[in-house]
């Protein structure tokens, strides 16, 4: 990782050299204003915050520096076995903000190998938890056991110059990313295979030991991880994960406690959570219709029952996107490509005619397509990845790719510790009757 490392080092001198003279040549520009709604509606569309590796366009969706999810997989190293992307080539280019060789994907794939290791406490500490806690608590708990090895911490302890956080944000970034897929596996293996875990095997890749370690050892398994882990990797810097891992890191916590903070947000079930209520969904219809195809006025009627209970259709809206999620496409296209005949993929295409024009009929909800989550389960299910409440878990290996690179650029770049204004209804009340200028 010493060259890689050594080009980020390049990369973010230049670029803090550029955000230098933007502030000092256009620090009070105005790019927007705040209107009242959006304090009390999630700060939706503020800008309110920089982040390197990632813009969300509300139509086409993602683009990571600038490449679409179609682009990524036509240009990023595959595995020699497949056709799918390989996740380590989208960490380099978030990082780094550069298409990577087949060499430097190479190199962070043993690098990631090496530092795989994790110390015994910290499976000693998950084993303490009851079975039953759900994987994505177990996976935080082991997280913040793992923050004993921050190297960060430790230098931060012993004094060091703030221009070289980034060095050892860097080293912690990538031990953790490293460690990740150990630890989820661990947990899988834990909770449904009896604790019979699964040693790594150094030859494969990130996305493909992880498969290994959780006990799916085929090409297509493999193949779906490496695609799962880079379409899930980053969704700009707002999101609730993204963000909540710079606010914590914004305070000089150290990696470990800062994706920490970022997972337990992602467990939320308007976030992360979303793709196992997706598949729960969808068993409770099959309970209630029967296996096999529902035709679409079936799916029409359990669809509205779940609108009339007062809940949401889970997998469909949106906080930023306007169209069908291109995480959504990409799933749809594998699908079709590997298991076109699958019953459970036929119900998600079937879900998928039937509920955006309910929901453009509410004519409250924003977003009426899918998202990310609508397509998930159905694939992991197909190749026997059943267990649903593990599906964030998955997410959150994924996720770590985007924000702890994310977290390389905020300690490179000094950004400070984050401290919005809030207001009180009282002083907005002020502010409308023209008492008080915020
Ligand atoms: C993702 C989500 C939280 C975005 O929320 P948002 O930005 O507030 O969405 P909107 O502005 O479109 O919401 C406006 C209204 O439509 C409703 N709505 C949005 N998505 C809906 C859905 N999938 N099913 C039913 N109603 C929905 C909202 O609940 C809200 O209703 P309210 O005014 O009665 O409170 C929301 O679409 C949702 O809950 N989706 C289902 C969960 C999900 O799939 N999450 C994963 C996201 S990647």
């Amino acid at each position: 990782m010493k060259d890689i490392k050594e080009k980020f080092k390049q990369k973010s001198e230049e670029l803090g050299k550029e955000i230098k003279e933007i502030l000092a040549n256009h620090g009070e520009k105005e790019i927007s204003s705040v209107k009242i709604r959006q304090l009390y509606q999630g700060m939706r569309g503020m800008p309110g915050l920089v982040s390197e590796t990632s813009l969300l366009d509300p139509i086409n969706g993602i683009r990571f520096r600038g490449f679409s999810i179609p682009e990524l997989k036509e240009k990023l190293p595959t595995a020699e076995e497949g056709d799918e992307p390989l996740p380590e080539g989208l960490f380099y280019l978030m990082l780094i903000g550069e298409l990577p060789s087949d060499k430097e994907v190479e190199e962070i794939s043993n690098a990631m190998g090496r530092r795989s290791q994790i110390p015994k406490h910290v499976f000693n500490t998950i084993d303490e938890l009851p079975i039953e806690t759900h994987p994505m608590t177990q996976f935080v708990t082991g997280i913040m056991a793992m923050q004993t090895e921050s190297i960060f911490a430790k230098a931060y302890k012993k004094g060091i110059n703030k221009k070289d956080y980034w060095e050892y944000t860097f080293e912690d970034v990538t031990n953790l990313i490293s460690r990740l897929p150990r630890l989820a596996a661990y947990i899988y293996r834990r909770k449904y295979r009896k604790g019979e875990h699964i040693e790594p095997n150094p030859e494969l890749d990130w996305a493909g030991n992880f498969a290994h370690m959780l006990g799916f050892d085929n090409k297509e398994f493999r193949e779906l991880m490496r695609l799962y882990l880079t379409i899930h990797a980053d969704h700009e810097g707002g999101n609730a994960s993204a963000h909540t891992t710079h606010l914590v890191g914004s305070t000089l916590s150290d990696p470990y406690l800062s994706f920490a903070g970022g997972m337990n947000s992602l467990a939320g079930p308007l976030h992360g959570l979303a793709n196992q209520e997706v598949i729960r969904w969808i068993e409770q219809m099959r309970k209630e219709i029967g296996d096999g195809l529902p035709t679409k006025e079936q799916i029409e009627n359990y669809v509205k029952q779940t609108l009339d209970a007062g809940k949401v259709v889970p997998g469909y809206g949106h906080a930023v996107l306007r169209q069908t999620d291109p995480r959504f496409t990409a799933q749809m296209n594998f699908a079709k490509e590997h298991l076109p005949d699958d019953d459970l993929v036929n119900v998600v295409w079937r879900i998928y005619d039937v509920v955006p024009d309910i929901l453009k009929d509410l004519g409250k909800v924003k977003n009426p397509w899918p998202n990310v989550d609508a397509h998930s389960g159905a694939l992991l299910v197909h190749y026997g990845l059943e267990e649903y409440e593990f599906y964030t878990v998955l997410f959150g290996v994924a996720r770590s790719l985007g924000v702890l690179a994310s977290l390389c650029w905020d300690r490179a770049l000094g950004l400070p510790l984050e401290r919005p204004k809030s207001l009180t209804t009282k002083r907005i009340k002020e502010i409308i009757n023209g008492e008080e200028e915020v």
